[in-house]
C-alpha cells in the first residue's frame, strides 16, 4: 500500500457495502485513494462474499484481465479455479479478510495483531468504519425480547460490542471513523438509562473507556445537519444523525444512524450529505431485470401448474377487484400469468434500464453479460392469490393494502389477522414509490417483499434486493439462496457509502 492512500479498516463487515462504497470514491482527479486493508466479519458465508469482492476489487487495482472473474460469474469455473488462476490476488484477498471467518471479541489476538502491523507498515491517513451488531438495539430485538423473561439488556453481550469498535479506536487512532447502526440505538436503554449520549461520550473519548494511554479525542459529526459549532460539534436532538437513505438517491426508505468522528486534530469540518433532488423508484432500479415466476412451497413445482394456477387466481383476483373497486378499474389490470418464465434466469433482459443516468453508471458493468443471484423462492398456492391481489390493489391505490383491505376470502388463517399487530402482514413494492427498508427478514419470507407485478406472483430475488441496496450488479452473493438474502439485508448501500466516502476524502485531502 503506498501512503498516499487511505488506509481502511472494516470491522463487523457483513458483505460489504459500506468497504465497497467508500473504496468506490474517488477525488475530483479521478483517483481511488481508500484502500481496504482489513474486514472482519464472522459469519461463513458473508465472509466468502467479501473476499470474493476483495479478490475483484484487486484485480480491477491491478488492471488485470477480468476474464476469468466473468467465468467464474457465468459457472463456466468453480470459484477455487478462480482463485488457483491468480495465486498472488488471492493471497491478497484472503488476508484482507483474514484468511477465514473471524469474530470481534473472541478472535481479538488475531485481529489486534493484523490492525498492528497494517497501521505500523502505513504511515498515510487512516479511516475505520464498521457498525456493531444491531440486533440488541433493534426496536425489533427489543420486543422480541420484550416476550423473553430471562432477558436482561445488561447481561446482553452484544450492547457492549461497540467497545470492541472502542478498542480498535485506540489500537489504530485513525483520521475518521465511520460508525452505522439502526435507529433504535437512539432510544435503546439499560437499567432506564438511554445508552445513546453515553456512547457518544465514549467515541469522544475512547481512551477514557479502554484505559489506553496517549488516546486522541474525537469529535462527532452528524452527515447531514451542520453543527453550530464545527469546533465542538454538539447536536440538540439525537435524530440529527439519522440518515433518511431515500433523501440520497437509495431507491429505499432505510433510516440509519451514521456517525462520523474525525480526530481532534483534524481542523477541517466536513459537508454534509448533498440531498438527492430526485426520488427514485422501485420500478427504475429493478424493471430491467428479467422477469421470473414464482414456486410452490410444499408441493411439486412446475411451470405448468404454476400458469394454471394463476389463471384460476386471475379469474377469482378480478371478481374481487370488481367488487371492492369500480369496473374500468378492475378491466385495466392485466392479471394473467406471464407464460414461459423460469425461477432462476441468467440471461439478461432486452428491458431498458430505467433508473437515473448515475446510478445506470454505478449499478451496470457493459462487460457483465449475466444476471446474477436472481432467483425466485416457492410460496403456498395461497399466498399467490394474496401476492396478486397486494400488487394489483398497489397498481390501482399506489400503495400497499393493509390487512383490512383485505377481502374476507382472502384473509389468511391467522388468529391475530384482524387485531392490528399484522396491519400489513404482506406488503407489495409499489412501483412507483421508493422501497420500504430491506431487512434481513426477507430471508425468511417473502411477504414484505413482494414484487410490483401481478402476473409475477412473487417476492422479490436476492438481485432485485440488492439492486434496492444499491449493489452494483457484479457484485455476487456467496452461499445459500437464504444466506445471501441475510447479507443484502443486513448491508449499508454502497451507493450512500460512496457519498460518505467523497466527504471523507475531502476532509483529509482539503
Ligand atoms: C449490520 S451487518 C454489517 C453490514 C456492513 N457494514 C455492510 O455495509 O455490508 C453486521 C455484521 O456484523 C457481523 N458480526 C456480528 N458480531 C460480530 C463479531 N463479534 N465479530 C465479527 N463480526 C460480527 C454480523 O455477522 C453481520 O454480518
Amino acid at each position: 500500500m503506498e501512503n498516499g492512500e487511505i488506509l481502511v479498516i472494516d470491522l463487523f463487515a457483513g458483505p460489504g457495502g459500506l468497504g465497497e462504497g467508500i473504496s468506490a470514491a474517488q477525488t475530483s482527479d479521478g483517483k481511488s485513494p481508500f484502500q481496504i486493508g482489513i474486514s472482519v466479519e464472522k459469519d461463513f458465508h458473508a465472509h466468502k462474499t467479501l473476499t470474493t469482492r476483495a479478490f475483484f476489487r484487486s484485480l480491477k487495482t491491478k488492471s488485470q484481465p477480468l476474464d476469468n472473474y466473468y467465468n467464474y460469474l457465468h459457472g463456466k469455473i468453480t470459484r477455487d479455479k478462480l482463485f488457483e488462476l491468480h495465486p498472488d490476488i488471492a493471497t491478497e484477498a484472503n488476508q484482507e479478510t483474514l484468511n477465514g471467518a473471524k469474530e470481534l471479541g473472541k478472535d481479538n489476538k488475531l485481529i489486534h495483531k493484523r490492525i498492528k502491523d497494517l497501521v505500523k507498515e502505513h504511515k498515510g491517513p487512516k479511516v475505520l468504519i464498521g457498525g456493531p451488531p444491531c440486533q440488541a438495539y433493534s426496536l425489533a430485538g427489543r420486543s422480541r425480547n420484550a416476550g423473553n423473561k430471562s432477558y436482561v439488556a445488561e447481561e446482553d453481550t452484544r450492547h457492549f460490542l461497540y467497545k470492541e469498535y472502542l478498542e480498535v479506536i485506540c489500537l489504530a487512532k485513525p483520521d475518521i471513523f465511520v460508525m452505522e447502526n439502526v435507529r433504535g440505538i437512539l432510544t435503546a436503554k439499560v437499567n432506564g438509562q438511554v445508552m445513546f449520549p453515553q456512547i457518544l461520550e465514549d467515541l469522544r473519548s475512547p481512551g477514557s473507556v479502554t484505559k489506553h494511554k496517549k488516546i486522541p479525542k474525537y469529535k462527532i459529526y452528524s452527515l447531514v445537519v451542520d453543527a453550530e459549532n464545527p469546533e465542538d460539534p454538539q447536536y440538540k436532538d439525537s435524530a440529527d444523525f439519522l440518515i433518511r437513505c431515500e433523501q440520497y438517491g437509495i431507491p429505499q426508505a432505510r433510516h440509519r444512524v451514521i456517525l462520523l468522528g474525525v480526530r481532534e486534530d483534524i481542523k477541517t469540518t466536513p459537508e454534509t450529505l448533498k440531498l438527492c433532488d430526485h426520488q427514485v423508484s422501485v420500478e427504475q432500479a429493478i424493471s430491467d431485470l428479467p422477469n421470473l415466476r414464482s414456486g410452490f412451497s410444499k408441493q411439486k413445482d412446475n411451470a405448468k401448474d404454476w400458469e394454471t394456477a394463476v389463471t384460476k387466481n386471475a379469474a377469482k383476483l378480478k371478481r374481487i377487484l370488481k367488487k371492492q373497486f369500480d369496473q374500468e378499474s378492475a378491466n385495466s389490470l392485466n392479471l394473467k400469468p406471464k407464460i414461459g418464465l423460469s425461477r432462476i434466469e441468467t440471461a439478461l433482459s432486452d428491458k431498458t434500464p430505467a433508473m437515473p443516468e448515475s446510478l445506470k453508471a454505478w449499478y451496470i458493468d457493459p462487460n457483465l453479460n449475466v444476471v446474477l443471484n436472481h432467483e425466485t423462492r416457492g410460496h403456498m398456492v395461497d399466498d399467490l392469490l394474496r401476492y396478486a391481489y397486494c400488487a394489483a390493489y398497489a397498481q390501482i391505490e399506489s400503495s400497499s393494502p393493509k390487512s383490512r383491505h383485505f377481502p374476507k376470502e382472502l384473509a389468511p388463517a391467522h388468529a391475530n389477522w384482524d387485531t392490528g399487530t399484522h396491519a400489513d402482514r404482506f406488503r407489495v413494492q409499489v412501483a412507483n414509490k421508493y422501497a420500504t427498508t430491506v431487512t434481513s427478514h426477507i430471508s425468511k419470507d417473502g411477504h414484505y417483499f413482494v414484487h410490483y407485478d401481478p402476473q409475477q406472483c412473487r417476492s422479490l430475488s436476492v438481485r432485485e434486493a440488492a439492486r434496492l441496496q444499491t449493489f452494483p450488479d457484479n457484485y455476487i452473493f456467496e452461499g445459500t439462496r437464504t444466506n445471501q438474502y441475510v447479507q443484502v439485508g443486513n448491508a449499508v448501500p454502497p451507493y450512500l457509502a460512496q457519498q460518505i466516502g467523497k466527504i471523507i476524502i475531502q476532509l483529509i485531502f482539503p
